[in-house]
């Protein structure tokens, strides 16, 4: 008879087994995160030839048209087959109500057409909110006390996703907050016949201070004030299932929730209440944070970017937006 050293050879449950190898924590793992699942988020520069850094973001670039088109041809390459374009619009052609938003002639909606033409299987988010073109700064048009109005606001968003829906893009993606603009939206692309162009509802938008290094590589802060009027207070969660649910009511196809990883239990609630396919957005301060450490030699950049979307797909995030998509993907190509 053998004699046991201690009552501790007795345990029969060691979870520790199950990562005894590669190849048991290979088919013991839960969450996958695979390329197709990560959105590019985009910059959009007027012109040709330039490619601008950007001091807050580390690694991501202001873009013009032509060396836009040479990065989506590398996110491709790379198995990123969505993006989000957001328009750097020049200060001379911001003015109170974003009227540039609704020309149809200008930069960002032939820099649409221009992709779809050359990469029709790409998948083009467009922003729909008038931040990027106003003066003040603020996602919609203002009274004379400085409030953001909602219902003249929606009016206009209607007309931009319609004018983007003309220039061919897949998804509009309305991310200013305002009452009512998915039922808006949906109407105003369903009489122009515009069945297919999908809604990805920023329903759960919060007033982040994460949105810095965004608003930098816009130019696009508010002149006045902050955006708690309109964007989700962060202490609030049944907060998100109102908005989600009005969302899904008004006939949103995918519902998003920004930032991401300080937002997790938001993500999963949601998850839990809806059978909508669900986004995530790590935002510019949620990369920034991550690329300045690495910068700095303090973490693997990477690794970490790894580690923080896949713990927003374990949250139940389907897709994720992140500035880190290209690397990541080439990451997942090396790992796996
Ligand atoms: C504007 C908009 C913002 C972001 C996406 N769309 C900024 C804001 O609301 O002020 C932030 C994205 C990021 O930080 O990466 N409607």
């Amino acid at each position: 008879m053998v004699l046991l050293k201690s009552s501790l050879q007795y345990l029969s449950k060691r979870p520790r087994r199950n990562r005894v190898s590669e190849a048991i924590r290979g088919f013991c793992q839960e969450t996958h995160l695979h390329a197709s699942q990560l959105i590019a988020p985009l910059f959009l520069l007027e012109g040709e030839g330039r490619k601008e850094n950007i001091s807050s973001m580390p690694g991501v670039f202001r873009y013009t048209l032509d060396s836009l088109l040479q990065e989506i041809e590398e996110l491709l390459k790379v198995g990123v087959n969505s993006i989000n374009l957001y328009p750097v619009v020049p200060h001379e052609y911001k003015d109170s109500t974003g009227s540039f938003a609704i020309q149809d002639d200008q930069f960002y909606v032939i820099g649409i057409q221009k992709i779809k033409e050359m990469f029709p299987e790409i998948c083009i988010l467009s922003d729909i909110a008038l931040d990027p073109y106003t003066s003040h700064g603020h996602d919609g048009v203002i009274d004379a006390k400085g409030h953001v109005l909602n219902d003249e606001t929606v009016e206009l968003l209607s007309q931009m996703a319609v004018v983007h829906a003309k220039a061919g893009v897949d998804i509009v993606a309305p991310s200013d907050m305002m009452d009512g603009r998915v039922q808006s939206i949906r109407f105003a692309l369903d009489q122009e016949n515009f069945y297919n162009v999908g809604i990805t509802a920023y329903s759960a938008k919060y007033a982040s201070a994460l949105y810095a290094p965004f608003r930098n590589a816009l130019h696009s802060a508010p002149r006045f004030g902050d955006k708690k009027m309109y964007q989700m207070n962060p202490a609030n969660i049944r907060e998100a299932l109102l908005e989600s649910a009005l969302d899904i009511d008004e006939g949103a196809d995918c519902l998003l929730i920004k930032p991401a990883l300080p937002y997790l239990d938001v993500i999963a609630k949601v998850k839990e209440n809806s059978n909508l396919p669900i986004m995530a957005f790590q935002v510019s301060g949620e990369y920034a944070m991550v690329a300045a450490a690495a910068q700095l030699g303090w973490v693997d950049g990477p690794k970490v970017l790894y580690e923080c979307t896949l713990s927003i797909k374990r949250a139940g995030a389907d897709a994720i937006l992140t500035y880190g998509a290209k690397e990541l993907a080439l990451y997942l190509k090396t790992k796996f």
